[in-house]
């Protein structure tokens, strides 16, 4: 922010010596943190630096992909509302939006969805790698495997520093994320496999991978079709999360993109991550009926439990995302029937709308909240649900992981750390313990 009559430097003033000193303020009230390092009391200290646990304060990079403004609930990609992406656009042209910048004209778009649905099928081999796995193996365990492996398949993908090398990886992991995720989950039921179908749609192909039956094609309703979409949409990238921060910290060591986005997905598998949508079901399905609900928040005021899927570090409004999702609900209930949770759902928001503890935290339903009533009524289980998060913030991390790569700013991530621990001291024998 630039003012008018105002320098657009900090001073800082160390009272422990009477010191001035003056930093660049850069735009978007933004100093860096390595010109604290100058502070100092004597001249052979280390020098001062920021304590972030958790990083709530600390900007990790530049980024021109996504922003959200929390306390606003904005969520925009490359400048355009989520509203306007959900409402108007599909998956596979928001993904290509997020990666290259700009909306595609009609036949930018033809050629990335034709070379997405070509990639779409895996090595044979790795049908060998699910068989390994036990019939309940969690899916997410299941992906963060496949994918890693992919990397054994593709060793050229180590060859990061070629645009056009990124580019074929980037389109392979994206089309084959619903083909590993339908395997993994016919793997669980025991059922053959389903291989990709070109003629359909990205998440129409997904649906028929994961539950065709027998020699007849799948036709998924349109209106689930198109739900499904939506939500890939709403999923797509959400900036420096968790996973985003783990995609770049560990693309900064230079992997290739496979392992890397396999530490990605770790990230999210967390029930404070992705792993919050599965977690948010299991406690509704816990609480069983409105009966408990009372019971259930005393246990949350009492910080004993917290209220899944309510929350979140940036956003200190409704997040955009959840309103999109409770609108696409409505929908879907209509073909599949209304998910009795929801009634449940729905009362937990009202209570927590309105309370003071949940009110005085900021605390408002998060894009995890409503999607797993979503993904359980048209039939997914709940283990896959985090694997639902995963497959449409594919996009994120890769295209996070490419503007990580090219920034002649980013180094390899390597914090510091304020040690607390022993000072030196000698070994002590075994005998003189
Ligand atoms: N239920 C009850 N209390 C909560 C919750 C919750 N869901 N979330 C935060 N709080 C309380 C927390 O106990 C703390 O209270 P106090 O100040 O009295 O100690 C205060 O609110 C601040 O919480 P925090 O843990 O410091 O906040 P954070 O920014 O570190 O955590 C969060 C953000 C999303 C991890 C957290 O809100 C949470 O655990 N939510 C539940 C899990 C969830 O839904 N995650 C999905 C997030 S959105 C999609 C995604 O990222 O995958």
């Amino acid at each position: 922010m630039s003012h008018h009559n105002a320098k657009d430097t900090l001073s800082i003033t160390d009272n422990r010596t009477g010191r001035q000193y003056e930093v660049d303020v850069r735009e978007g009230d933004v100093i860096r943190a390595m010109d604290l390092r100058q502070i100092k009391v004597n001249e052979s200290d280390f020098g001062m630096m920021a304590y972030d646990p958790g990083f709530t304060n600390t900007a990790f990079t530049t980024s021109r992909i996504t922003e959200v403004k929390g306390g606003k609930g904005i969520l925009e990609y490359r400048g355009y509302p989520i509203e306007q992406l959900a409402e108007q656009s599909s998956f596979l042209e928001v993904a290509y939006l997020i990666l290259n910048g700009e909306l595609p004209d009609r036949r930018e778009l033809d050629d990335f969805v034709h070379e997405v649905t070509y990639h779409t099928y895996v090595h044979e081999n790795v049908l060998t790698i699910l068989q390994g796995f036990r019939y309940d193996a969690h899916a997410m365990g299941m992906m963060i495997s496949t994918v890693a492996a992919l990397s054994t398949f593709y060793p050229e993908a180590k060859n990061i520093e070629d645009p056009a090398n990124r580019r074929v990886q980037i389109i392979r992991v994206l089309a084959k994320m619903p083909t590993l995720a339908a395997f993994a989950y016919r793997h669980h039921k025991g059922l053959p496999y389903v291989y990709p179908e070109n003629g359909l749609s990205y998440t129409a192909n997904f649906l028929n991978m994961l539950f065709r039956i027998g020699g007849r094609e799948y036709q998924p309703h349109p209106a689930l079709e198109r739900a499904l979409d939506i939500l890939f949409i709403l999923h797509a990238d959400h900036e420096q999360n968790c996973s985003t921060t783990a995609m770049r910290v560990i693309g900064s060591s230079r992997g290739d993109p496979y392992c890397t986005m396999s530490g990605a997905m770790a990230a999210l598998y967390g029930p404070l991550h992705g792993g919050a949508n599965e977690a948010v079901l299991r406690m509704l399905t816990e609480i069983g009926t409105t009966d408990n609900i009372p019971a259930f928040m005393d246990s949350v005021r009492r910080g004993e439990r917290r209220l899944m899927g309510f929350g979140h570090r940036v956003y200190k409004a409704y997040d955009p995302r959840a309103t999109i999702i409770k609108r696409a609900a409505d929908e879907v209930f209509e073909v599949t029937g209304r998910n009795p949770l929801l009634d449940i759902a729905l009362e937990l928001e009202r209570i927590a709308l309105q309370e003071e503890y949940f009110v005085k935290r900021n605390l408002y339903p998060n894009v995890d909240f409503y999607s797993g009533l979503i993904y359980q009524a048209m039939g997914f289980p709940v283990e896959l649900f985090p694997v639902l998060f995963a497959i449409p913030r594919t996009v994120g991390w890769l295209a996070q992981w490419e503007e990580m790569v090219v920034d002649p700013e980013q180094r390899i991530a390597r914090p510091r750390q304020v040690f607390r621990g022993h000072p030196r001291r000698d070994y002590v024998p075994m005998e003189s313990r």
